[in-house]
């Protein structure tokens, strides 16, 4: 059988493969395919290890052809995946959860600080000779007793809110389902609508997927409803957040600032949003810890071994 990977990842999960017997074909480029490289890549695929790069939709699944039984995505997040598509054809669908929660709610809490306590304006600023000690130089905001807003309570939002809490941070969360264990556990205030959070917090972090409903969630309107003194971090995906609208907001001042993992049109930024001194971005790079993205692969693997072994995967997407 044979065995596709998108692009070249670290760790054991390829040798994994291999050691199953399939025939192995990874990426020889260190870049994501092109569309037609992609669909040329994956015809008569068993299974392909995907990238949330690729986008996997009707036309993927008729390039694969008639033997695809597996699609074992490399990452947690789904949306470049056409999933009725998919499971029409019964398809299994596989992600990567759980593996790659610390890395992510890490990264976050590495924005978060990065931000409040301006660490890039700092360190260009040191690179210039004239940089020295003064009472109002690069003055920050402190985390401790300031409200982090946690929008979507799933496994990352929870573990950036116990991390938050660990700061000394008052924690408020949002999602569509309240979860009462949760609040007692780790001391979060739930609110009702994100609206509620928005106007209430010192540093919101987002952390839902991206869905129908959650594109462009956070918009000029409540981006207008933050504290002047606020600052917005987003690692889930992009398009939850119209960047262009971002932009106008960070130049006017609507809000402190913001960190990015995650962009509208990745690899690109909205214009005039690299110009900006009040943000800090990194390029989808919150799981990118050798232990998290090693797992990442072996997980993936395991799901395709046990997929072409006619067994059931170990963490299926349904729909
Ligand atoms: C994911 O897994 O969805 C992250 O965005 C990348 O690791």
């Amino acid at each position: 059988m044979k065995v596709v990977v998108t692009r070249k990842i670290p760790g054991s999960g390829i040798k994994m493969l291999q050691d199953a017997g399939y025939e192995v074909v990874v990426s020889p480029h260190d870049r994501p395919l092109e569309r037609q490289e992609l669909l040329n890549f994956i015809q008569g695929a068993d299974g392909v290890l995907s990238m949330l790069t690729d986008k996997v939709d009707q036309e993927f699944i008729n390039a694969a052809g008639a033997n695809l039984k597996i699609v074992a995505n490399y990452a947690v997040g789904t949306d470049n995946l056409d999933l009725p598509a998919l499971l029409s054809r019964s398809i299994v669908v596989t992600n990567t959860p759980d593996v790659l929660t610390e890395a992510v709610a890490e990264h976050t809490f590495a924005l978060i600080m990065a931000i409040s306590r301006r660490v890039v304006e700092a360190h260009k600023l040191a690179l210039t000779e004239s940089a020295q000690f003064g009472p109002e130089v690069m003055l920050g905001m402190e985390l401790k007793d300031k409200t982090l807003g946690v929008l979507g309570l799933g496994r990352i939002g929870s573990r950036v809110a116990e991390i938050g809490k660990s700061f000394g941070m008052n924690v408020i969360y949002y999602d569509v389902k309240q979860n009462p264990d949760f609040e007692t556990k780790v001391g979060a205030v739930f609110k009702a609508t994100p609206e509620e959070l928005l106007s209430t917090s010192d540093v919101v972090s987002i952390h839902v997927p991206l869905l129908d409903s959650t594109r462009h969630l956070i918009n000029a309107e409540h981006l207008k409803m933050m504290k002047s003194t606020a600052y917005l971090v987003n690692t889930s995906r992009g398009p939850v957040v119209d960047e262009a609208e971002l932009v106008e907001a960070l130049k006017n001042k609507v809000i402190a600032g913001s960190a990015l993992d995650v962009g509208e049109t990745e690899p690109k930024w909205a214009a005039g949003m690299v110009d900006l001194e009040n943000v800090i971005l990194t390029p989808h790079i919150a799981s990118a810890t050798i232990e998290a993205r090693s797992a990442m692969g072996e997980l993936a693997a395991k799901n395709i071994i046990a997929v072409l072994s006619g067994q059931p995967p170990l963490t299926p997407v349904k729909v």
